[in-house]
């Protein structure tokens, strides 16, 4: 039998990065070689250890300038010119890994060229990068698709075409957005409108059915997944049982193998941060006592106005609580008139109860004891992250995504408060106090967690999947 060897390619964004790389960190755990594919952008800025002699780093160009700021308003920039300019690199690279191992001289570009590494045998694809899959199995490697997304969300996805037929979307978005959403299986009980990416909102008055551009990237992914031989979750049946079961019977192989990063792991994780983690805040949290810190943190893409971001430090400063902030350089968009940075701002309410950080080590400060809520976007990382460490929080979900995951944290586990569509200094000072004080909010998160951690340690549901998923890939190599 050959050597197991697996090429890893991420959608190049931090939020699927951290998804794809412990799902590499496990299947080295597991004796398989892995060739984990960067952009050469992001190959630069990850500083990317690999900590293992079966790991390493390639990348492809993704076409942008280094000096484009490749943000959220860029995505279909990023993913058109991915698709253009990387696609004939990801093949020529594809096509010397698959036989020989490793990258033929055009395709080194001075990293890593590792003579030890048997010839790739299967790649495991983000499923956003449909044309990535298709290039593997014209080549002749198996490709597996890996969502980075929750399973309710990739539902509410692939029913999109249906709901379009029943006329449930696109709604208008000045209509009632507490209508319950028909016709998404599992989750009738409890999904709104106000539930569904707000890409499928409708702001004119029209009665088309005219879809965002980016809705569609999304429902092709998704319909392309039918195809596929395998469609790997980063979830567990805990959390999302009834859309597995929903999504199983229409896909031909489904593994759900989360949270990975909280799989257990022999060797040191790989670094995964594209900004550098300032690791003083933790420091600082060592000053406060146990569950006294709210963390504020909205992710590596939203981007908020400035009244945004004034609403919520009134309602943080009002909560009384101390807070550590995350905001990126680019989180406040900038905005005419103000004299003072959203950094100076959080300064002026003084170092013992505000830190700001332009990148924390996120994993560590949610296990910090003296974390009590995590202010969140809800990203599907930040989720599984607060989840298994028995974190409350409070979601403020802003694209895709993050609107069905703070649905679930409010309405289906309990374990915080879904602030979604609202952004107002009174809401965020009520909602922070009441993830911060009530019993019954802590401890069901610290149930969930108990059963999150046991579905990925030794004989849990996700480590069983996981087991079930390296068995699949090594008969792939076979
Ligand atoms: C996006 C989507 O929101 C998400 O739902 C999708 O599945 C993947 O892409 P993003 O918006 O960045 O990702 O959010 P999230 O999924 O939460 O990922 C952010 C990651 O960055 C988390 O792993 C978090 O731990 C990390 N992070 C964030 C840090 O390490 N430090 C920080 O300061 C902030």
């Amino acid at each position: 039998m050959a050597e197991a060897h697996v090429l890893v390619f991420p959608c190049p964004a931090q939020g699927h990065i951290n998804s794809m790389l412990p799902f590499a960190a496990a299947l080295l755990d597991t004796g398989v070689f892995v060739t984990f594919l960067h952009t050469d952008h992001n190959l630069r800025r990850a500083s990317s250890v690999a900590g293992s002699p079966r790991l390493r780093f390639l990348s492809v160009p993704d076409g942008l300038p280094d000096d484009h700021p490749r943000s959220l308003g860029d995505m279909m920039e990023l993913e058109r010119s991915l698709r253009e300019v990387g696609a004939v690199r990801y093949r020529a690279l594809l096509a010397s890994l698959s036989s020989a191992g490793r990258p033929s001289q055009d395709d080194s570009d001075g990293v890593d060229d590792d003579q030890s590494f048997p010839p790739v045998t299967c790649v495991v694809v983000d499923g956003l990068l449909t044309w990535a899959i298709d290039a593997a199995e014209e080549l002749g490697v198996p490709a597996l698709a890996f969502r980075t997304s929750s399973a309710c969300s990739f539902l509410a996805y692939q029913t999109i075409p249906e709901l379009v037929e029943l006329g449930e979307l696109p709604f208008p978005a000045c209509g009632d957005l507490d209508e319950p959403v028909r016709g998404v299986p599992g989750m009738e009980s409890f999904l709104r409108r106000r539930d569904l990416p707000s890409l499928c909102r409708r702001s004119g008055g029209t009665g088309g059915v005219d879809l965002d551009p980016i809705l569609h990237v999304f429902a092709e992914a998704t319909a392309h997944s039918r195809e596929v031989r395998a469609l790997v979750f980063n979830t567990t049946a805990s959390l999302e049982g009834p859309a597995l079961a929903h999504i199983a019977p229409r896909m031909r192989n489904v593994f759900a193998v989360g949270p990975l990063h909280a799989m257990s792991s022999s060797a040191p994780a790989p670094a995964s941060s594209l900004w550098s983690e300032d690791d003083g805040c933790i420091a600082w949290l060592d000053c406060q006592p146990d569950r006294s810190v709210v963390y504020v943190s909205l992710g590596s893409l939203a981007v908020i106005k400035h009244d945004q971001f004034a609403e919520f430090l009134s309602g943080l400063v009002a909560a009384g609580y101390p807070f550590l902030w995350v905001l990126r350089a680019d989180t406040v968009a900038a905005s005419k008139g103000q004299h003072t940075t959203p950094q100076e701002s959080i300064g002026a309410v003084g170092e013992d109860k505000a830190r700001v950080v332009a990148w924390a080590p996120q994993r560590d400060v949610l296990r910090h004891r003296a974390v009590g809520c995590f202010l969140t976007h809800a990203g599907w990382n930040s989720t599984l992250e607060a989840a298994v460490e028995g974190v409350p929080m409070v979601c403020w979900p802003f694209f895709g995504d993050q609107l069905i995951n703070s649905r679930n944290v409010g309405a289906v586990w309990r374990t915080g408060l879904d602030m979604k569509d609202v952004c107002d200094r009174a809401v965020v000072e009520r909602m922070v106090r009441e993830a911060m004080e009530s019993d019954e909010v802590r401890s069901s998160a610290q149930k969930l967690a108990r059963v999150v951690r046991r579905d990925v340690s030794e004989g849990g549901s996700s480590a069983r999947e996981f087991q079930r998923l390296v068995r699949f890939i090594k008969e792939l190599s076979m």
